[in-house]
């Protein structure tokens, strides 16, 4: 039996379910993201985990214990959110003692375990300084700290990282982790930032519309979307339209000035309208072949922006049918702005779905 299990679980606000009839299983040394946009009920699932929110249908069992009817003090979680919301006249310390005071704990015991994630977040010597005192990483560790000291069975986290710059962001990323694979409880870390949920994450939930689109390791999630949404929403990626054209062992898919051939899907059938995504890393460049042949994942394209984005440039191409994007290590040769080029890709690295009707 999973560690933390969500059974169908449901919250309405007038007429919008903003958590629409989920089920998870989360392991106990599982570090798993809820990943989707703003407003897709990602908050309102970690908060109904919490004993913040109570579903409107469904359970939540925490360690073989239905917590259902639970308030949040008794389920044994911890969670930190984005605002820190520290106390601005308490110092680090009475900070970081407060939930345990409100736990009565003996004072020895407040104190060993201050004492305990002092260390483990590099607080020390910070200790009687106030908040406004400390930097916004400082301020965040603190956050983290006040989560952790009460040793919980997990911890919940919502955009814990947004309101930090990139730099800091990336290293608490490392830091998070660390701590969740050191302490081993889940963390249920809740983001709309695919580059937080991908760096951290054992597994990601991409959540949408208050459902899950999927739940899969992170890589599956990156290299194997399963629908059109997840494609779109992690990595990035350029988009063509196309028709399902003919072939046996790969698909042939034929577009307005394009021909894509990509590894046969079942339940395609001919004629039928596909929306095709290759992610800009798996576009390579050459220079124009003269005459350039009409072979399939074969572009040819005219370089009309060159983005420098440290160890990569992102070469925004033009071609007949519009733009796409091709992302390269600034190690390999580079192309100026202007430079006649073919853009070009492997088979399987087109990931292919449906196009509904309008409306469906
Ligand atoms: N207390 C509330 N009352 C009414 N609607 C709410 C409330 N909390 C959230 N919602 C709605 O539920 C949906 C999901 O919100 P939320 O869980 O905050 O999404 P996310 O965290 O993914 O941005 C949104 O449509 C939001 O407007
Ligand atoms: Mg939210």
């Amino acid at each position: 039996m999973a560690y933390i299990h969500l059974d169908g679980v449901s919250r309405q606000y007038g007429s919008v379910w903003a958590v629409d009839r989920v089920n998870m299983a989360i392991e106990k040394h599982e570090f798993v993201s809820l990943l989707g946009p703003s407003g897709s009920g990602k908050t309102t699932l970690l908060r109904i985990i919490a004993g913040l929110e109570r579903p409107t249908q469904g359970r939540v069992l925490i360690d073989g214990e239905d917590v259902t009817e639970l308030p949040p003090h008794k389920r044994g979680v911890a969670m930190v959110f984005q605002e820190f919301l520290l106390f601005p006249h308490r110092t680090v310390y009475e900070n970081l003692a407060f939930p345990l005071r409100m736990l009565k704990l003996p004072k020895g015991e407040i104190e060993a375990r201050v004492e305990w994630v002092v260390g483990i977040l590099a607080l020390r010597g910070l200790e009687t300084r106030y908040p406004n005192q400390l930097s916004g990483g400082q301020q965040q560790r603190v956050a983290l700290g006040r989560g952790l000291v009460g040793r919980p069975k997990v911890l919940l986290l919502d955009e814990p990282l947004a309101n930090l710059d990139r730099e800091l962001r990336q290293e608490m990323e490392v830091e998070i982790r660390k701590h969740q694979t050191g302490l081993g409880i889940p963390f249920v870390y809740v983001t709309h930032n695919q580059e937080e949920a991908l760096s951290m994450s054992d597994r990601i939930a991409v959540v949408r519309g208050g459902r899950i689109e999927d739940f899969a390791s992170r890589a599956d999630i990156y290299d194997r979307p399963k629908t059109a949404f997840i494609a779109q929403f992690v990595g990035r990626s350029s988009r063509f339209e196309a028709i399902v054209a003919g072939g046996d062992r790969r698909l042939a898919l034929r577009g307005d000035g394009i021909l894509i051939e990509a590894e046969s899907q079942p339940g395609l059938a001919l004629g039928e309208r596909v929306a095709a995504y290759v992610k800009n890393e798996k576009v390579r460049l050459k220079p124009a072949e003269p005459g350039g042949a009409d072979a399939p994942n074969a572009l040819p394209a005219t370089v009309r922006h060159v983005i420098l984005r440290g160890a990569y440039a992102e070469y925004v191409l033009g071609w007949s049918g519009g733009e796409l994007i091709a992302s390269r290590p600034r190690s390999e040769a580079e192309f100026a702005e202007g430079a006649a080029v073919t853009a070009f890709w492997n088979a399987a690295d087109v990931d292919l779905f449906p196009v509904s009707e309008p409306g469906r």
